[in-house]
């Protein structure tokens, strides 16, 4: 095992991007096809998440290939530990779904997705979320490409309109401003 002072030296010189998706089905081949454009990523997984990229046939397997894949089978989810040791530069959220965002502005921490937000913020690490609840009416896509409309209730407009009062984090309302948010992030570093 190599000196500590050695991995603390690796860990500082190549800061990384955490990529959370969790269960919603709101713009994730959109989602996953900019995070795969992005280098030094290390992608995590809620349990609803790894259901729903299936459901959208975005293979688990063809993920592992291009980077980490961290996945929610523990009860304290111990890679966020990682937010600790300056291993992070940025948490990326998206997409979002109400339920990650409601726990997330309550302070609940009780799964991977809603800890790796929780434990951004104590560390001041910045994030961008894409909540699928961003306005009042929303078109999404069903799996298998079908389009619907959507309207959020006025609890899940709250839980959205909230988290944009919270530090350390931008939450942005569609694709193009998430594209836009994270490439002016990482030239930011
Ligand atoms: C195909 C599919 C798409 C879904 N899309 C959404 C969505 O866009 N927004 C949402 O809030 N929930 C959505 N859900 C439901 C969530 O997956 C469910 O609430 C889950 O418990 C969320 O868990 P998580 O927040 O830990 O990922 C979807 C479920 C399915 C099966």
């Amino acid at each position: 095992m190599a000196p500590l002072f050695i991995q603390a030296a690796t860990i500082m010189s190549t800061p990384r991007l955490a990529w959370a998706i969790t269960g919603s089905g709101h713009y994730i081949e959109e989602c996953v096809e900019f995070m795969l454009s992005l280098d030094h990523v290390d992608l995590y997984l809620s349990q609803a998440g790894e259901e729903v990229l299936k459901m959208y046939d975005i293979p688990l397997t063809e993920l592992k290939n291009r980077m980490p894949v961290y996945r929610d089978k523990a009860a304290s989810a111990p890679p966020v530990g990682l937010f600790y040791k300056g291993y992070y530069h940025t948490l990326v959220m998206a997409p979002t779904t109400s339920n990650t965002i409601a726990k997330c502005t309550l302070g609940i921490a009780d799964s991977l997705a809603t800890n790796l937000y929780a434990q951004a913020g104590k560390c001041r690490v910045n994030s961008i979320v894409y909540p699928c609840d961003s306005a009042p009416e929303i078109e999404t896509t069903a799996p298998g490409k079908r389009k619907f409309m959507v309207y959020p209730r006025p609890i899940e407009l709250e839980a959205t309109d909230k988290l944009r009062s919270f530090p350390y984090t931008e939450v942005v309302n569609d694709v193009d401003q998430l594209i836009a948010s994270v490439t002016y992030r990482l030239k930011q570093l």
